[in-house]
């Protein structure tokens, strides 16, 4: 584990790089709180981490998706860890990689048992996608905590964007009792980093 360097303006947390593994078996040990970011290849995993961290490269990006292969952890303000899962779903990839990559990421999730909370990110600005909608129900039906993360915001026209997660967030809460905490992000635009930080704060033992 090294530190990393201080790049941007934006205010940056004290961030290491623990490491990348193939599968959960060989993961870091289970120390501290974990915030795991989970969603469809390029739903903009990576850059999210990147926007909440204020580093430039924490996480590498792509406009190709299925750029995460591996599980990337690293460890942020000494207080917390945060996990950079492969994306789900991605079309490109064969079925058997497919499935491959899902059974990790849910392997993942079901064992793991420093994990605080699965953010879901979501784009904006698409109808609600069944294999968002699958995740959800099996975090929740394994009890699972998880967040809802609306990623993109920036792109769209700006109305049309809101109301597609406006009706994604209907759809979604009308199967809870009480709806998961849920926030809007763009990466590009620095939005909804406060509210994530915030929310992760608060969520860790003091
Ligand atoms: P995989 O690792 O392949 O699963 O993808 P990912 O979910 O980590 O996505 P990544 O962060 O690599 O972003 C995918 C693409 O979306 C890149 O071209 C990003 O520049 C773009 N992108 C990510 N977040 C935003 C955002 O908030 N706004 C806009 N306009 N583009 C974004
Ligand atoms: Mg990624």
């Amino acid at each position: 584990m090294f530190p990393l360097p201080h790049i941007g303006p934006v205010d940056h947390l004290d961030i290491s790089f623990i490491g990348s593994f193939p599968k959960v078996s060989a993961a870091p040990p289970p120390n501290l709180p974990e915030f795991a970011f989970i969603g469809r290849s390029n739903v903009g995993k990576s850059s999210l981490i990147n926007m909440v961290t204020g580093r430039k490269a924490l996480a590498k990006t792509s406009s190709t998706p299925g750029k995460t292969q591996l599980i990337n952890f690293f460890e942020a303000e000494k207080k917390w860890n945060l996990v950079d899962l492969p994306g789900y779903g991605y079309a490109k990839l064969s079925k058997k990689h497919r499935s491959s990559l899902l059974t990790m990421i849910r392997t993942y999730l079901a064992n793991r048992e420093s994990l605080y909370c699965a953010m879901v990110l979501m784009d904006a600005k698409v109808p609600l996608q069944a294999i968002d909608h699958e995740m959800i129900r099996w975090l929740a039906e394994r009890g699972i905590p998880q967040a809802w993360v609306f990623t993109k915001v920036d792109k769209g026209r700006a109305n049309e964007t809101n109301k597609m997660l406006e009706t994604n967030l209907k759809t979604l809460s009308a199967e809870w009792e009480e709806p998961p905490p849920y926030f809007k992000t763009s990466s590009t635009k620095n939005l909804g980093r406060d509210e994530m930080l915030d929310f992760i704060r608060k969520s860790i033992p003091a």
